[in-house]
């Protein structure tokens, strides 16, 4: 079996009965999620040509090793790109490979929709991640922090 016929064996397109499994992952992330919200909006995602969610599946049962999430940005300033906007490993699955996998699906899908770049926005407390995108090729480029505000009626 070669490479790439081992990824498409392990990886697919997420499915609206992947939802609790989608949500527990998410949850490691640090978004914790109920399976039927998580549902609501993989089912909003997956009506959208210009976002994808693919799946590693552990080959046994539901259970998932992981999940990216990757769309389409579009800024004013600086046109567009594709954008792992989600991306998690199962803390049991993690250093054997399932993310260098969840990335490749996700750059492959950007690639054939026409993408030629592709960015991560990864929060600062994740050391993981920050050894996981350099070893990929992703470059740091900058740092931002994050301002959010409850919009009240
Ligand atoms: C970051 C994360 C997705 C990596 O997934 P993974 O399946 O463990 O990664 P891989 O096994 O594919 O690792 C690929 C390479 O990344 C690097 N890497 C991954 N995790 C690492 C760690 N904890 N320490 C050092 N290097 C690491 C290594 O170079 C590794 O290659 P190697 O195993 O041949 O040395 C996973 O740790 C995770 O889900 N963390 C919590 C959520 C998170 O941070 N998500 C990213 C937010 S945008």
């Amino acid at each position: 079996m070669s490479g790439d016929e081992r990824d498409s064996a392990l990886l697919r397109t997420a499915a609206v009965t992947d939802a609790a499994e989608l949500a527990r992952l998410s949850a490691q992330l640090g978004y914790p999620c109920d399976a039927a919200t998580m549902r609501k909006r993989l089912e909003r995602l997956a009506a959208r040509a210009d976002h994808a969610v693919f799946v590693a599946s552990t080959g046994g049962g539901a259970a998932l090793a992981g999940w990216v999430h990757v769309g389409a940005g579009l800024w004013l300033e600086s046109g567009e790109c594709a954008e792992i906007l989600g991306l998690v490993v199962d803390a049991a699955a993690r250093r054997g490979g399932v993310g260098r996998r969840l990335a490749a699906a996700a750059e492959r899908w950007s690639r054939a929709a026409g993408f030629e770049r592709i960015v991560v926005r990864s929060n600062a407390v994740r050391p993981e991640a920050h050894a996981f995108y350099p070893s990929l090729g992703y470059a740091l480029e900058k740092t931002q922090r994050v301002y959010g505000k409850t919009l009240t009626p």
